[in-house]
């Protein structure tokens, strides 16, 4: 145990895993090279190949059990936490999280196939997206699925199809609070500048435009204020700025029963990060939403709440193996591993910043040198690691990342047609294939060559 707790000189948290760097079953072995779900890293390459997405079962799991508890704990009204897909998509997250007793929340038709086919129950998928194809609505109306209104694109359309149809479309209404957070600003959504939403100034018209539409009842608010977020207030302003909204409602003759807080919690990614933990985020959510409810005597709503990456980032890891090394005399060495942007866009995207050890011997405290980690891309810009302490290594060793879960697989690309990694689950000692790694022949499938140009 105590060698599992040494990792990054942070105890391990069971309960809420998104104070924790690494995914709660990492350990080492008797060969001192690291372990995850039971299962050596070193054999798991060996198997299925580099780089490679692993996924632990109990980290996720508890994650799951952490938001449905303490829903159950602080709210006393209905509640329903929904997994923020975007975060991680895939047959297997969507089975995962409502085997835990979770819904969805999807923003295409891809997603939503991957829920409805991952067994999530349609009732419990959310649809949301600024700019929804008619493919799209048509989709999700013939499927039951409910629609979050995001702007009048989606009201002008929705009033037209709801109009042939004999049955009630449940509808939310998604508004930008104006709450700003000490986020990185691409992904800050719920301020006034935002693509998302009705500002709230536009609430008295939407609240009145939807009163009376044919088969449309407006069941629900919903607001999310951005991502990777470690201050509680935010989220304590925004529930009572939603009561506050559900009540307004009223005056329009809209019976809200749901609120949809979004998700936005933070999580570790490195040793500076110390973000609340799940308890404490509900709790701040649900008494904020009930504080104000009783002010007003209102009935307690079904509470919603959108987690991705505290469901599934520290869950995630990416092993790399090195290959070439540069040094530049004076400056910096560089090490390259077999990987990069395409698998893991959010360094260059976002300048995010991660934790990574060498799967030999991580707790190697000697040797420690600064080298900075290149991607294997065309870019000079894909650098996984600026400065990355670590033990001295060499070609050959393997890499592994923490905090890969959310936002890397869904948010990887073919760019310089490299193939995507395999993606597996560990638990107990088994490792199981949850995405087939591409091939170079993949990716050529959806290539044309027209006939004229084949000589
Ligand atoms: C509408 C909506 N809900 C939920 C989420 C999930 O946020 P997070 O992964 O920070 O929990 C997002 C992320 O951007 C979002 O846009």
């Amino acid at each position: 145990m105590e060698q599992r707790n040494s990792f990054f000189n942070i105890p391990i948290d069971l309960v809420s895993p998104n104070k924790n760097i690494v995914p709660v079953t990492t350990s080492v072995n008797n060969l001192g090279a690291l372990t995850v779900g039971g299962c050596s890293i070193d054999d798991l390459i060996q198997n299925y190949g580099s780089p490679l997405y692993i996924l632990d079962e109990l980290t996720l799991r508890n994650s799951c059990k952490a938001y449905k508890k303490s829903l159950e704990k602080y709210y006393p009204g209905e509640s329903l936490p929904i997994y923020a897909s975007k975060a991680n998509s895939s047959l297997f997250m969507s089975w995962l999280i409502q085997s835990e007793g979770f819904g969805l929340d999807a923003v295409s038709k891809g997603e939503l196939i991957t829920a409805l086919k991952g067994g999530v129950v349609r009732e419990n998928i959310v649809f949301h997206g600024n700019n929804k194809s008619d493919e799209e609505l048509i989709f999700a109306i013939n499927n039951n699925i409910k629609i979050v209104i995001d702007n009048d694109y989606d009201l002008v359309r929705l009033k037209r199809y709801a109009n042939e149809l004999d049955k009630r479309l449940e509808v939310m209404i998604r508004f930008t609070p104006g709450i700003e957070c000490h986020t990185h600003e691409y992904i800050k959504t719920g301020s006034v500048d935002s693509k998302f939403g009705f500002g709230l100034d536009n609430l008295d018209r939407v609240f009145s435009e939807t009163a009376d539409i044919k088969n449309i009842n407006v069941v629900g608010v919903h607001a999310h204020i951005g991502s990777q977020i470690f201050e509680l207030a935010p989220h304590h302003d925004l529930a009572k700025i939603m009561v506050n909204s559900i009540l307004k409602a009223k005056d329009y003759g809209h019976e809200i029963k749901e609120l949809n807080v979004g998700g936005g919690l933070g999580i570790r990614y490195t040793n500076e990060d110390d973000p609340p933990s799940i308890d404490q985020w509900v709790k701040t959510v649900s008494n904020s939403v009930v504080e104000e409810c009783e002010k007003f005597n209102l009935d307690l709503p079904k509470l919603m709440c959108e987690p991705g990456r505290s469901i599934v980032s520290t869950a995630g890891i990416t092993v790399y193996t090195i290959g070439s090394f540069k040094d530049v005399p004076g400056v910096r060495t560089y090490i390259s591993v077999d990987g990069g942007m395409s698998d893991n866009p959010r360094p260059i995207t976002y300048q995010s910043t991660y934790s990574a050890c060498l799967v030999r011997d991580p707790h190697n405290k000697q040797d420690i040198k600064k080298y900075t980690v290149a991607g294997k891309h065309c870019e000079s810009g894909d650098v996984l690691f600026k400065e990355l302490e670590i033990g001295k290594c060499e070609s050959g060793d393997l890499l592994c990342v923490f905090g890969t879960g959310a936002y890397n697989s869904s948010m990887s690309s073919n760019y310089n047609r490299i193939p995507r990694p395999a993606g597996l689950v560990v638990s107990n000692g088994s490792a199981e294939l949850i995405q087939k790694r591409e091939s170079s022949e993949d990716l050529l499938k959806f290539d044309v060559l027209p006939d004229r140009f084949i000589r």
